[in-house]
């Protein structure tokens, strides 16, 4: 097994299978035996079973799987089983958003992101208010789908724009993956966080069981980023992340504080209220206002990334409150 520099495993075992789809993927992985032709058009594009199988594809191209040869990133049986997903996911999705002529501009968009509820009731406003150790486990355990693969979803994007637009997308990127310290890497704050709340922080050791609202914002990112056609959409994705970090890093923060949680864990979310408000005004002006300037017809993408963030993480948040209110524990 690959480990990290302190010893945590940095590639995933295959998950259990949840459901046709993914139990075809994932014996194809194990066996090398045909795919076949499970049917995906009938499936809930939120579902556990279709995320699952997407998330399982879409990992072939990051850190792939134990004991899964690394030249099955491109098995054209794959790749066909996952296009015919991620159609089904991303149908759901522009439904889902509503028809591009009601998008106003990206700037309008942004602006509406930075409008705070002055009664929030979602997870953040709990944490912060009364939330336990426990549901800030949950909700670690749920969030270290993305946070170990934190800003690699965005770098598929890097050559895929160009001049003002890239340095500053870059300029941010590089932040996320430590400024040339490997201890500063977010992924890696993130994986130090999981050890201090007495969790996993072996990549994807919470990937067994996680619910289709846990999958389908890691699922989105990817596959904005692994489409060239989507690039717009990748970088309103990251504009839409990065201006509602502070003020969401901000409410986890002041939560963690009231719980006296450990430093480690405050770490990782102070340091997303400091640097995300920076982040915020690189990407609203550098990279959405470049990308627009130069390439107008990406407006409507950026704006459908913007809307489809939010569409995804507000299913994330029904979904995890949903899990409390039922007195159910994650982890
Ligand atoms: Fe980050
Ligand atoms: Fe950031």
């Amino acid at each position: 097994m690959l480990a990290d520099r302190r010893g945590h495993a940095v590639t995933a075992e295959l998950p259990p299978s949840c459901g046709a789809l993914s139990s075809a993927l994932i014996e194809t992985l194990e066996d090398g035996h045909p795919l076949g032709s499970p049917t995906v058009g009938s499936s809930d594009p939120y579902g556990d079973d279709l995320q699952l199988a997407l998330y399982i594809a879409y990992e072939m191209h990051y850190a792939g799987w134990a004991g899964v040869p690394d030249d099955r990133e491109w098995d054209p049986e794959i790749l066909t089983f996952r296009r015919e997903l991620e159609r089904h996911f991303l149908d759901a999705v522009h439904t889902d958003v509503g028809p591009a002529d009601d998008f106003s501009s990206a700037h309008t968009e942004m602006n509406r992101l930075c409008v705070e509820p002055a009664d929030g009731d979602g997870v953040s406003f709990i944490l912060r208010d009364s939330g336990s150790w426990q549901q800030f486990r949950d909700m670690f355990a749920m969030r270290s789908l993305y946070h170990l693969k934190e800003a690699d979803p965005h770098a598929w994007a890097i050559p895929r724009l160009r001049g003002a637009a890239k340095a500053a997308y870059v300029a941010v990127e590089f932040d996320e993956f430590g400024g040339g310290r490997a201890e500063a890497v977010h992924q890696e704050l993130f994986a130090d966080l999981l050890a201090a709340a007495d969790l996993r922080p072996d990549y994807l050791a919470y990937l067994d069981g996680a619910p289709g609202w846990a999958l389908a914002p890691v699922n989105l990112m990817s596959l904005f980023g692994l489409h060239r056609s989507l690039r717009g959409a990748t970088v309103g994705h990251l504009a839409a992340t990065e201006i509602t970090s502070p003020p969401g890093s901000q409410r986890l923060l002041s939560g963690l504080e009231r719980l006296d949680a450990p430093e480690t864990c405050r770490h990782f979310y102070a340091e997303h209220v400091e640097a995300d408000a920076v982040h915020e005004q690189i990407l609203r002006h550098d990279v959405v206002g470049e990308l627009v300037r130069a390439e107008p017809d990406l407006e409507a993408d950026v704006v459908f990334g913007i809307r489809g963030f939010l569409l995804v993480e507000d299913a994330f948040d029904r979904g995890l409150r949903s899990v409390w209110e039922q007195g159910t524990v994650l982890v």
